[in-house]
């Protein structure tokens, strides 16, 4: 009886225009989108005081599924004068990432830098007991909110010592990394707790002196869930070669990995190809389950000059950003007018004009993810818009490569022109019951 209720549903669905997903199914057209089949997340760093950059905006909604707030949640943001705090630029970023369905990481806790200058003058048991107030205060406001905290942040020395770097934390005595961690735990007992730093990406002094760490805390219970590989590479410091080893041997520890403030200097072909290698490298280790990118826009890189990242200043994709969709097994789908989509033939285009829409669907219970396949019909066509019917008591939380109002979706500005007989697609996450019943399509010629 279960089979022939699966195999009716399935019948109904299909006949409805949906169809269900399969290996076969088209490729997806964002980081996001593409980094979710994989199973995991693709994020980016935000500054709040850019959310008003529509540019900036429309890409953070489109291509990201996980947020950093760059330095919003910093203790120097969060807590400027002693025992006040001030959560305003944190809480917009944390706000406005959860109704997109977002993921945030929390960056960071406890640092040796971005101290408030009232904890930089503290030292001994003043600073100690700052801290674990610091910490219990921010993580208790942020409470059920936060996907994954950087609950500690570059303790360690550069060089080949492996000891931790000297810092005003340090000196309060060599348990402060392991006391912010469970101070952290008890006051966000869902949020994964995370160590995160720099020049540890390959295996050298500073990141077996991190490992020791994680053992060690593994070992004795100290409460520790991730650890995070900054990977900010340039000419002086490159992708290294043994990069997925050295994930996949913390990985090993019984703790994700993740890659959190990638950024890699260059342009063109080579940027590109140390991308796709990097994210090559995560997708081959199966507890590497998130990749953050610091910043969106070269221009609003840390340093900007060795454009590092995805997207160039006008927010156009650069090669390292098709390497990195392709590598995450996505795929741009709007054709060039010159390079009309494969499976038409230019002399058999498909009859009628406008456009069609099907939708294959993903759902579990209690809520879903759409992804609709735009076609145009016998011309090509300058925009679109689909609408469906939602289910009483569902709601949209995310939408990616569309502009939605309500349960209507219109193209962006870099999908709306496809070709005759060719096809995008975008793609929208909810809460709920699926909708089901043919998407309606309006096209613009
Ligand atoms: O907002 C003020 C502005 O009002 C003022 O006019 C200006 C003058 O300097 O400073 C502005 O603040 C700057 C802030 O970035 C926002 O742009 C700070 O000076 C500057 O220090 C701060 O730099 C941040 C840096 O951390 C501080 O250490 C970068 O944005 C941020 O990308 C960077 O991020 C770090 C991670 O947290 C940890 N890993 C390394 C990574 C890169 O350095």
């Amino acid at each position: 009886m279960r089979r022939t209720l699966v195999l009716l549903t399935a019948a109904a669905l299909t006949a409805a225009g949906f169809v269900a997903l399969s290996p076969t199914a088209d490729a997806a057209s964002t980081l996001g989108a593409a980094a979710a089949e994989k199973g995991r997340y693709f994020g980016t760093a935000v500054a709040a005081y850019k959310l008003s950059d529509s540019v900036y905006s429309a890409i953070l909604n489109r291509e990201f599924t996980s947020v950093t707030p760059e330095n919003e949640m910093k203790w120097d943001a969060t807590e400027p004068s002693q025992g006040t705090f001030s959560y305003t630029s944190a809480d917009t970023i944390v706000n406005r990432a959860i109704a997109n369905g977002q993921k945030v990481r929390g960056h960071a806790l406890a640092w040796h830098s971005q101290q408030p200058s009232w904890a930089q003058n503290l030292s001994g048991t003043a600073l100690r007991s700052a801290m674990v107030n610091h910490v219990t205060q921010v993580a208790t406001h942020y409470k059920g909110k936060i996907d994954s905290w950087d609950v500690v942040n570059e303790a360690f020395a550069d060089g080949s010592t492996g000891a931790r770097r000297d810092s005003n934390l340090q000196r309060t005595g060599n348990d402060w990394i392991e006391v912010a961690f469970r101070t952290a735990r008890a006051a966000d007992p869902a949020a994964k707790l995370c160590y995160n730093d720099y020049n540890t990406d390959g295996q050298n002094a500073k990141s077996n002196a991190v490992y020791a760490m994680v053992q060690d805390f593994k070992a004795r219970g100290v409460p520790i869930d991730c650890v995070g590989f900054q990977s900010h590479f340039n000419a002086a410091s490159p992708l290294p070669s043994d990069y997925q080893a050295n994930l996949q041997r913390f990985a090993n520890l019984g703790v994700d990995v993740q890659i959190t403030e990638l950024d890699i200097e260059g342009s063109g072909t080579a940027q590109a190809t140390s991308f796709a290698a990097t994210v090559r490298a995560c997708l081959a280790v199966t507890r590497c389950n998130g990749i953050t990118v610091w910043g969106i826009r070269d221009t609003d890189s840390w340093r900007a000059s060795g454009t590092p990242l995805l997207f160039d200043g006008s927010g156009n994709p650069k090669a390292a950003y098709t390497a990195v969709l392709n590598e995450l097994g996505g795929t741009t789908t709007s054709p060039s007018p010159s390079s009309p989509s494969p499976s038409i033939s230019p002399s058999n285009p498909p009859s009628g004009s406008g456009c069609t829409a099907t939708t294959s669907v993903n759902a579990w219970t209690g809520g879903f993810v759409v992804t609709v396949k735009v076609t145009a019909g016998a011309a090509r066509i300058t925009g679109w818009t689909v609408g469906l019917t939602l289910p009483a008591g569902s709601a949209i939380t995310n939408t990616w490569s569309a502009t939605a109002s309500g349960s209507t979706f219109t193209n962006v500005g870099y999908n709306g022109s496809v070709a005759a007989g060719a096809s995008t697609e975008f793609g929208f996450q909810g809460t709920g019951t699926a909708p089901s019943g043919t998407p309606t399509c309006t096209a613009r010629q």
